[in-house]
């Protein structure tokens, strides 16, 4: 059986760090797509080069064709700017829109039946776009934010906690940016719900609250830290997990920027949320009943990300 096909539109940080992973866990072989003639070719050839050594069996292919990607099973999204210091990710909004129309473009007339997966900022909005000029379906074309946003959250209780990351789960909701909704009443150390561990002492309520704000800020963190890019190994490996639930038909359960059309309220909208990736892409949104507080801070997320997606229909009126 012929391997899966991985696309990686983009070969900048993220998109070597993917072709990287793809194939140290043999996900299938890979086409480094970019704009920049040499980069895509050379990070393929150096990637390649790191086989015999690690003994992994992919082909990997550099190029500025679209055509290259005919037929891919995926579609991993990174084309465009990255953030510098002080800017948020909406400061991205209108040059990588344009970035969109073209990749969309290009998926739509080489590989209309991918599972597209999409990680240029600002996040939700983009994903959107994507959607609206590839006109694929919408359970193909998904957003990675939230795995990274609760790997993060989890990152933080394992080091409060001092227990294994791996017993550490978290839920997050909503837009990628500074309004995300970390659901504490569903994060969990094996099992048992963040208040629960502040009644039992674990924690304090003001060290919770300084979490939750750090996964909030935690991109911008990483920003200020580089000084001249952003954050890309955490990224990489997030989409890589969505994209090997789809490859596999894990039906993993895991939260990203997904069509949302009847729950939470929304109708027809890229946001958050957690879902179900399996072989049929986006296969399930799962709706939860949020709280007052909780809803109040999903609404106020969406309202960014409604602001976000009229500023693209105010760029390009193909999208209105
Ligand atoms: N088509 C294909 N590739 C493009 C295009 C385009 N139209 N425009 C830019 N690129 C390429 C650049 O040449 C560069 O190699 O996209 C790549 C982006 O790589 P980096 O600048 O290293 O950015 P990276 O850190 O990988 O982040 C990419 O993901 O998390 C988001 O905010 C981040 O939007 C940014 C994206």
């Amino acid at each position: 059986m012929a391997r899966p096909k991985i696309a990686l539109i983009g070969a900048g940080q993220i998109g070597g760090t993917l072709a990287h992973l793809v194939a140290l866990k043999e996900l299938g072989d890979v086409i480094l797509f970019d704009i920049a003639d040499g980069t895509p070719q050379g990070k393929a050839l150096d990637i390649a080069e790191s086989g015999p050594a690690e003994g992994f069996d992919a082909n990997l292919k550099g190029t500025t064709d679209y055509a290259d990607i005919a037929g891919a099973d995926v579609c991993i999204v990174t084309a465009g700017v990255p953030r510098k210091p002080g800017m948020s990710r909406d400061d991205l909004l209108g040059i990588n829109l344009k970035v969109m129309k073209a990749v969309g473009e290009g998926i739509k007339a080489n590989a209309p039946e991918a599972f597209v997966i999409c990680i240029t900022n600002p996040l939700d909005a983009m994903v959107w776009a994507l959607r609206e000029f590839s006109g694929l379906s919408h359970e193909k074309v998904c957003g990675m934010a939230g795995v990274l946003d609760s790997a993060r959250f989890r990152h933080f209780l394992a080091d409060e906690f001092d227990v294994s990351m791996k017993d550490v789960t978290a839920f997050v909701l909503g837009g990628h940016g500074d309004t995300m909704v970390p659901l504490t009443r569903y994060s969990t150390v094996a099992g048992i719900p963040l208040p629960d561990l502040v009644k039992m002492g674990w924690t304090s309520q003001e060290k919770l609250d300084a979490i939750v704000q750090r996964t909030r800020d935690g991109g911008a963190e990483i920003v200020g830290l580089l000084g001249n890019g952003s954050a890309y190994y955490a990224p990489a490996t997030s989409a890589i997990q969505m994209a090997e639930s789809y490859l596999k038909d894990q039906k993993r359960v895991l939260p990203c920027a997904a069509y949302v059309d009847g729950a939470y309220g929304l109708d027809g909208f890229y946001v958050g949320v957690p879902t179900v990736i399996g072989k049929g892409g986006i296969e399930r949104v799962v709706a939860i009943e949020l709280a007052k507080d909780e809803q109040a801070m999903f609404d106020k997320s969406v309202d960014a990300v409604k602001g976000l997606v009229e500023a693209c229909k105010g760029i390009d009126e193909t999208l209105a």
